[in-house]
């Protein structure tokens, strides 16, 4: 990396931001995945939006795309080995609701009993930029046993040992590969984008 590369990375990990576990079910299907990249994002108490920006490969994305709905849980500091059984594996690959006690929302998303706070979305809208699906949620019910400060995508990294931490790194490493051939595509195809991907008018 060159220099000015890694000033900006250290900028950009001073922000910590809150690790969420998003389920959702279709089809007698279910999955739920880890993500750091959701945003409150509405001013309206009587219109509760979340915003989700969701890798378009990841299984619970063609679920919440399919039933239309998920579900949000914040997580206490101790959990963090439930964080990762959600980061790291596909539920292609493995059921990561098995153990775990779960009811099903209003909305039909399953829901995490043993959390430190839960949301149940409708899927209100979405967009496909690159290899991302921005979604956004309407939150149709909430529940917050004992208010807490919730675990963070930091307290997560530093709780992990040295296998968690080598796949927490390649998962990165590939996602990041894959996220810049598809943003280099799509500038690519922009005819407002030149090649060095600066917008000009
Ligand atoms: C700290 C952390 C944050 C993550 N944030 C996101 C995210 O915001 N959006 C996303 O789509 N995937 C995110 N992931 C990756 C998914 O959790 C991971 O690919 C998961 O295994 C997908 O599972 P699924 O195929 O069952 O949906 C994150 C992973 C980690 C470890």
């Amino acid at each position: 990396m060159l220099e000015s590369e890694q000033s900006i990375a250290k900028i950009i990990e001073l922000v910590d931001r809150a690790v969420w576990v998003v389920t959702s079910a279709a089809g007698g299907r279910r999955s739920g995945l880890l993500a750091s990249w959701v945003t409150p994002s509405s001013l309206d108490p009587l219109m509760p939006l979340v915003n989700l920006s969701l890798n378009d490969r990841n299984f619970t994305t063609e679920l919440i795309q399919q039933s239309g709905s998920f579900s949000l849980h914040l997580l206490r500091l101790n959990q963090t080995a439930l964080a990762l059984s959600f980061g790291l594996r596909s539920g292609r690959d493995i059921d990561k609701f098995e153990g775990l006690q779960t009811t099903i929302g209003a909305t039909g998303a399953p829901v995490l009993t043993d959390c430190l706070a839960a949301l149940d979305c409708r899927l209100i809208h979405k967009v496909q930029i690159a290899d991302r699906l921005y979604v956004w949620g309407r939150a149709v019910s909430g529940r917050l046993p004992h208010p807490a400060i919730p675990l963070s995508e930091r307290a997560l990294l530093a709780s992990a040992n040295p296998e968690q931490r080598t796949a927490l790194q390649s998962q990165r490493e590939r996602d990041a590969n894959l996220q810049r051939v598809a943003w280099q595509s799509l500038l690519a195809s922009d005819p407002t984008v030149g090649s060095t991907g600066h917008f000009h008018s």
